[in-house]
């Protein structure tokens, strides 16, 4: 007889978007996407703002019954059934918020951008460290079993060493008069909540070149990168559009990360009608379709067979019970292994590389002379912060 799933009890931080999108993913049965090793259950959700929108969210998302709801994110991280909070809150918060709930002894999924500045990044580390507990970035799309297929195949050698990597993530939010779709108080473009392309959008034009470039280079040469960026920046004061190289001297490759809130990466409805990633090699080409946050083909093009082209999809799963698939079920899978394995860390996403990642931004927005405030910036710890208080 088939052994059980190790099964890992989830809360909820916040009721956003993304926090719907995630919670209805750890829903769907994981046999839809043949995995039968480990499980996801809901147990609690948290709104900073009242009891009643965790409520409201538990609807949204079908949730079954039995799973508490609270009005704050200190009572979510109270609760002796959560294991692992899944922080959902926007960038300006993750410091706080992931700090809250590891002081309350909680494993954390946290989402993207990890944190506003290498410096919090650290302190998290730091944190989960000292208190034996698992941390680990939402970058979802490292655990797609498409990445994991490019890694392999690069790692293969098929396309020979990798000399250069162009990424770009972007969103066409152009409207007349200069602005962007966004009212200026939105996470997107507001400074006080971390806003602008690069910590939302660019993350993942430096999750390929990362993944690719240095996450596959042999750990006794692992080298950061240099970074030169240039950025354009917002009315609010936020970056609009950021383009990055970075510069592997030792490993002589190069990678351009691109993004910006003006054009978008493509103009059809699926963001597929040419590559958001390009990955070269002197045999070959690695071609990867659709936003390079979720992309869901790829091809592979080789030089010497006169250009032969490889086309290989890779569609999310949906459950058909539910109607649902988005593709952050993989990462959930991965947070529940390692913990079901005793690891702190993932391997696919260790924190030394979400604190060079950070460092990158950090370099880059110090070029363009994009600044946050202090109560989003600081490593300083405070469980009064409003941030983690509420009061938006
Ligand atoms: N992985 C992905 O594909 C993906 C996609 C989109 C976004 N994200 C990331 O997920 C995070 C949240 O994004 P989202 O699109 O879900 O944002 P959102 O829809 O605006 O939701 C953010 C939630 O955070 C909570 N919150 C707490 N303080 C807040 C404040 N001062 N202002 C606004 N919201 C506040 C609110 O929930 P309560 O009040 O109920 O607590 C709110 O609903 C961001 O870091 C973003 O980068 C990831």
């Amino acid at each position: 007889m088939a052994s059980q799933p190790y099964t890992l009890k989830w809360g909820i931080m916040a009721t956003g978007g993304i926090a719907q999108a995630f919670t209805k993913d750890l829903l769907t049965n994981p046999a839809t996407r043949d995995v039968h090793d480990v499980a996801h259950k809901l147990v609690a959700v948290a709104s900073s703002s009242s009891k009643e929108s965790a409520t409201s969210f538990l609807e949204k998302v079908k949730a079954p019954s039995g799973v508490n709801t609270y009005g704050s994110y200190a009572e979510l991280v109270k609760d002796p059934d959560v294991e692992i909070v899944y922080v959902a809150t926007p960038h300006s918060h993750h410091f706080q918020n992931t700090m809250l709930a590891l002081e309350a002894g909680k494993h954390v999924l946290c989402e993207k951008a990890f944190t506003v500045n290498a410096a919090q990044a650290k302190k998290l580390v730091e944190t989960a460290r000292a208190k034996n507990l698992f941390l680990m970035e939402a970058v979802w799309t490292r655990f797609f079993p498409l990445s994991i297929k490019i890694r392999e195949l690069v790692k293969s050698g098929v396309i020979g060493p990798v000399y250069r990597v162009i990424a770009d993530n972007s969103f066409g939010c152009d409207r007349p008069n200069g602005k962007l779709e966004f009212p200026d108080e939105h996470r997107m473009v507001n400074p006080d909540l971390a806003g602008g392309a690069l910590l939302d959008l660019g993350i993942y034009s430096l999750t390929w070149l990362f993944q690719i470039m240095y996450h596959l280079q042999p750990e006794a040469e692992k080298e950061a990168p240099r970074t030169i960026a240039a950025i354009n920046k917002y009315t609010t004061g936020a970056d609009e559009t950021t383009s990055l190289i970075l510069q592997f001297p030792k490993h002589k490759t190069m990678g351009i990360a691109m993004t910006t809130l003006r054009v978008a990466t493509n103009l059809d409805s699926q963001n597929s009608a040419g590559p958001s990633i390009k990955i070269q090699g002197p045999l070959g080409e690695i071609q990867a379709f659709g936003p390079a946050y979720s992309p869901k083909q790829y091809k592979v093009i080789m030089r010497d067979a006169g250009g032969k082209v490889e086309v290989v999809d890779c569609p999310i799963p949906k459950d058909p019970e539910r109607d649902w698939g988005h593709g952050m079920f993989w990462e959930a899978d991965e947070c529940a292994r390692c913990l079901r394995d005793g690891k702190k860390e993932s391997d696919t996403l260790p924190w030394s590389e979400s604190i060079v990642i950070m460092e990158v931004m950090d370099e880059a927005l110090k070029q363009g002379d994009v600044k946050y405030p202090e109560l989003i910036t600081t490593d300083v710890y405070d469980p009064k912060s409003p941030l983690n208080t509420g009061g938006k």
